[in-house]
């Protein structure tokens, strides 16, 4: 396979050469492979927030020079995430809240849902866009097939089966786990066909692929909208919810108090104007100006250069990990790699826990990746295939905080900065593990689950910068 060890993208992040302590008192540089949950900053956005602190001062309340460039910042940086996922910001607005799970609850708060609506949620889903439809409306899955994708048959026959009563589709851009894509905009059409809206959770989609939310007229639009900031290499706490302003004008917002107020007597509220009126308290306009940067960074670089970078590492990742002996991937494994796939790929290792394995490549290969079941329980329970029974007894330990035994696989995403160099590692970690041959003698921990090699202790205080 021809492929090219260099990766200019890679100067772009920070902290890419950070050496860590491994297994024998050495140090090795690490290697970030997690990126599905969060991605390292950008160089850019770290100048950027370092640029825009001297300016610092209180957002929408003073009247001093600082205040009215903090306010100018924060409000922009509203208007570049909306255009940078093709938001109608004539009829939407663009809230700014701390991560995509609370963004979700919000919206979950404040669409007009019955006990009795439904809420189709693809089985794929992060628990952010399942759990906070539960405590709302009645929630239905729609199945997948063996190797995690959505069935389309499902889909539209629970549409039919419930019509009139679906009042969301709850939708993920891409799955955190087998890095699946739905077709959404397909998905949106269908959805409106039934008279329903789309929430699409973009947590996953935003940093790997372009989006266009599309305008209400076209009937593949995307209703609502979701992502963040900490998975777009702006780990600064802001994340973003887009939908149509009428849902957010009407009723009250459901986090009341400074900030979403354009008036207050003893008995009476008039509430500010968007966003304001669902941003409650004093706003993170360093958050703001760190997503606006990062974003800057995406249009400046492109999603030609990106989604290329990418497809050559999970091509190579799921060739060289395929020759691997004893180790099983999720997922469409095809290292011919379908157009609908991110880079994220499950997996374990034949008579291994996940646990043991990420603790190992962690402690002596200083690589950084997740395992269990990365907030997608009913997902990983469906792609394990676990009974019903077994489920029970597992629940049972849990409530018991028994957790040695927890199911789920290991999972390697890939984000900017990795390159072939580092999954040429990671395939040979994955060989020592394969033939028994690491050095560490692992014990678990029956309360958490985790894994460590015994006698070997981190000073983690040393690293502290505070
Ligand atoms: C698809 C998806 N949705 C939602 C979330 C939750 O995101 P946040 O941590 O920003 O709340 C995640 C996090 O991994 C995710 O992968």
């Amino acid at each position: 396979m021809s492929r090219s060890r260099s990766n200019k993208l890679r100067n772009d992040i920070a902290g890419i050469n950070v050496k860590v302590p491994v297994l024998g008192g050495s140090y090795k540089r690490f290697i970030y492979f997690d990126n599905a949950a969060s991605t390292p900053p950008l160089k850019s956005v770290l100048r950027a927030v370092e640029e825009f602190m001297p300016y610092y001062a209180s957002v929408h309340r003073g009247s001093g020079f600082k205040s009215l460039v903090s306010t100018k910042a924060y409000e922009e940086a509203h208007r570049l995430a909306g255009e940078f996922v093709g938001a109608d910001l004539d009829n939407q607005t663009v809230i700014f809240l701390k991560n995509t799970t609370e963004a979700l609850n919000k919206l979950a708060n404040r669409l007009p849902l019955k006990k009795d609506s439904i809420v189709l949620c693809s089985l794929l889903e992060h628990h952010s866009n399942d759990l906070p439809w539960r405590f709302k409306a009645k929630v239905v899955h729609i199945e997948i097939d063996g190797e995690g994708r959505l069935d389309e048959q499902d889909l539209e026959g629970k549409f039919e089966k419930y019509y009139p009563r679906v009042a969301l589709l709850a939708m993920t851009g891409a799955s955190n786990i087998t890095g699946f894509l739905p077709p959404i905009h397909k998905y949106a059409r269908l959805a409106h066909q039934y008279g329903c809206p789309i929430v699409v959770d973009a947590a996953q989609l935003a940093p790997h692929r372009p989006i266009n939310m599309k305008k209400a007229s076209d009937p593949e639009h995307i209703d609502y909208l979701t992502y963040a900031g900490h998975k777009m290499y702006a780990p600064f706490g802001t994340a973003v919810l887009i939908g149509d302003r009428e849902t957010f004008l009407s009723g009250d917002p459901d986090q009341k108090g400074g900030g979403t107020v354009s008036i207050v007597d003893r008995k009476k509220v008039v509430w500010a104007h968007l966003p304001n009126k669902e941003e409650a308290g004093s706003p993170n306009a360093v958050g703001a100006v760190a997503l606006a940067a990062a974003i800057k960074y995406f249009r400046r670089v492109g999603f030609k250069k990106i989604v290329s970078h990418e497809r050559q590492l999970v091509k190579y990742a799921l060739k060289r990990m395929q020759e691997i002996d004893g180790i099983r991937i999720y997922g469409d494994k095809r290292a011919s790699l379908p157009e609908d796939r991110l880079g994220s790929v499950p997996f374990l290792m034949e008579g291994e826990p996940h646990g043991k394995v990420a603790a190992i490549l962690s402690y002596e290969g200083g690589i950084g990746l997740r395992n269990g079941c990365f907030c997608a329980n009913p997902f990983m329970q469906a792609l394990l295939k676990i009974p019903p029974k077994k489920l029970k007894q597992i629940q049972q330990q849990i409530r018991e905080s028994y957790r040695a035994e927890v199911p789920g696989t290991v999972r390697v995403s890939f984000g900017l900065q990795n390159t072939t160099r580092e999954i040429d590692h990671l395939i040979k970690m994955l060989n020592i593990i394969s033939e028994g041959k690491y050095k560490g003698k692992y014990v678990v921990n029956p309360r958490t689950g985790e894994y460590r090699p015994k006698g070997f202790k981190l000073d983690l205080h040393a690293f502290l910068p505070f």
